[in-house]
């Protein structure tokens, strides 16, 4: 049995998770008008990670026998003025998000949800990828991204991102 509180804070995070797919894929089709089609397939691949998040989640809420509860998912705010905008806007997000998984496990801990606080270790782990994806792809756009010959580059090499299903198996 999973403690109530965690089961709550686990449905939040499955409207939060599929909130994040809903950035990026704004993120993805912003790039598209834009005629960047690398970055629009890396933040596509990113939307989908954020899919597969939401997904866990529920699983796992369902495997232990716990309701899941969908809630309503914001439009994000995505009126960017420039290409590097959307950038520095998925690294706070990633942060955010962070802190959302760390409050959860901490409600684990409290409650010795020893289980929830195991299932939730990949998702720490995650979100240290995550955020180091997000600050690794600033740092590239603030080296390559100012001139037109590097941004070219910068966008081959971000259009080689692929899926790859998540390494956590329930
Ligand atoms: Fe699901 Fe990008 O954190």
């Amino acid at each position: 049995m999973i403690d109530k509180a965690v089961v709550s804070l686990m449905n939040e995070q499955i409207v939060k998770e599929l909130y994040s797919a809903y950035l990026y894929l704004g993120i993805a089709n912003y790039y598209a008008d834009e005629g960047l089609s690398g970055f629009e397939n890396w933040f596509y691949v990113q939307a989908q990670e954020e899919m597969d998040h939401a997904m866990l989640i529920r699983r796992y809420l369902i495997d232990n026998n716990e309701k899941v509860v969908l809630g309503q998912i914001e439009t994000p705010e995505q009126d960017y003025q420039d290409f590097s905008a959307p950038l520095g806007q998925s690294l706070s997000h990633e942060q955010f998000v962070t802190s959302l998984i760390n409050n959860i496990y901490a409600a684990a801990q409290t409650s010795k949800d020893y289980r929830s606080m195991q299932f939730l270790d990949w998702f720490v782990k995650e979100q240290g990828e995550e955020e180091k994806n997000a600050a690794d792809l600033i740092r590239k756009f603030e080296l390559f991204g100012s001139d037109a010959k590097g941004l070219y580059m910068l966008d081959q090499e971000l259009a080689a991102r692929a899926y790859a299903p998540p390494s956590l198996v329930l």
